[in-house]
């Protein structure tokens, strides 16, 4: 009853589909730590902070050859149990008036409450329009969203990263794209909505992006075609994360000129930042099975599911010894807060003068100038500095972003 309604809810918002294909399940925390094994692969510590659900392969460096995770994993947090993927996005803190932080934690999704950490739920969405899509590809990978991005413009280049302020736990319009700037009675949700299209042959390029593509026009939920590019529909991958933000919504915790206290794990106050990484890991043909048989919320004849109380006995040890909850005094990572931020006049915020104050990131190319280690140096369209501090060397990891590390 409960899942239907939410199902109903969700399609309203897509327009009215022909075809009700919505493969829809929970995952629970797998581990928190500052890893990132696609952008920064061997890195341990990466520079932020994720939350990590599914299969227990996940490590420091998952090598791009080897495309048996569905084979090799021996559990998973995910209620489809043999759905050995890896999702994740970066985490939430709020920051106090004193500037101490800490995480905000997760919370699980109505129908699935007693996953472990919150978790995410996660869809696949087959189609909406009776065509079948095809499903992901072993050693298949992707990322969406870029964490550099502080405006609403650049923001703009990928559809529906979006989050929905939850006067209820059942609210799901009202969709923005950078964060909500009043309390949210329930919490805030991530929604994080993956590329439709692909290039039909790359598993996993430099940028782990530029194999996948948007429909031309419209959308994937009204049918719009893919470009001659990307010719091939992939299933709708679709995050929800729930931010739990109950215990901070009190107004005379947040900063003193009203903006919004919460602040994502790579240094964003604005949102724009948000992204998702995935490593595909479903064993043997399992997920083109439930797309072709058009299966349809948390069960599906096609496929072996295990009980949320199951999912949550799947762990891995964490890679990274460090403490990531109570008060810190400043991101992990040391992770130097840019864009927008309160006090910067975030009300309003303005790109043209939000990296300023209190932003070793930031800065502009005037002489002298120094990016801290970890902060971004270079990239297409980037006009801040360009020379690391000491100790640290900048790098190229995509068009978009160079880092120093
Ligand atoms: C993770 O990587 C380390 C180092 O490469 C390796 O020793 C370990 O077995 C890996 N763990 C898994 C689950 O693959
Ligand atoms: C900062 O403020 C928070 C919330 O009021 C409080 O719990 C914490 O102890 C404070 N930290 C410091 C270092 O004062």
């Amino acid at each position: 009853m409960r899942h239907n309604s939410l199902v109903a809810s969700v399609l309203a918002l897509a327009g009215t589909p022909t075809v009700h294909a919505i493969l829809r399940f929970s995952c629970s925390e797998l581990v928190t730590e500052r890893l990132d094994p696609l952008v920064f692969p061997g890195v341990a510590p990466s520079p932020h902070l994720h939350q990590i659900v599914g299969g227990n392969m996940f490590n420091t460096t998952m090598d791009p050859n080897r495309h048996n995770i569905g084979e090799e994993a021996t559990c998973t947090t995910c209620t489809f149990s043999e759905d050995f993927s890896n999702y994740w996005t970066a985490t939430l803190f709020f920051r106090a008036r004193n500037g101490s932080f800490i995480r905000v934690p997760q919370r699980p999704n109505i129908g699935f409450e007693q996953a472990r950490g919150g978790g995410m739920t996660v869809y696949y969405t087959a189609t909406y329009q009776n065509d079948k899509p095809k499903a992901f590809a072993p050693g298949f990978r992707m990322i969406v969203g870029n964490p550099t991005y502080r405006t609403a413009a650049e923001a703009a280049r990928y559809r529906q990263l979006t989050f929905t302020c939850l006067e209820t736990m059942y609210t799901r319009t009202g969709e923005t794209t950078d964060m909500p700037k009043q309390p949210c009675k329930e919490g805030i949700m991530a929604n994080v909505r993956f590329p439709t299209c692909w290039d039909g042959k790359t598993l996993d390029p430099p940028d782990h992006s530029s194999h996948v593509a948007y429909p031309t026009s419209g959308t994937f939920e009204s049918g719009g075609p893919c470009p001659a590019s990307h010719p091939v529909k992939i299933p709708q991958l679709f995050y929800e994360v729930i931010w739990d933000t109950r215990r901070f919504n009190d107004r005379s915790l947040w900063p003193e000129d009203g903006s919004q206290p919460f602040v994502w794990s790579y240094g964003d106050y604005t949102g724009y930042g948000t992204h998702g990484d995935y490593v595909f890991g479903w064993k043997g043909d399992s997920l083109q099975r439930a797309m072709d048989a058009n299966c349809d919320g948390p069960t599906c004849a096609q496929l072996k599911s295990q009980s949320i109380a199951a999912a949550n006995q799947c762990r891995v040890d964490k890679h990274v010894a460090e403490n990531v909850d109570g008060w810190l005094s400043e991101l992990p990572g040391a992770m130097p807060i840019t864009g927008p931020q309160p006090g910067s006049g975030s009300g309003n915020p303005n790109p043209g003068n939000g990296g300023g104050g209190g932003n070793p990131g930031g800065g502009n190319s005037g002489g002298g100038c120094q990016v801290a280690k970890w902060g971004q140096c270079g990239g297409q369209g980037w006009t801040g500095c360009t020379t690391c501090a000491a100790g640290s060397t900048c790098r190229a990891q995509n068009q978009w972003y160079s880092q120093c590390l």
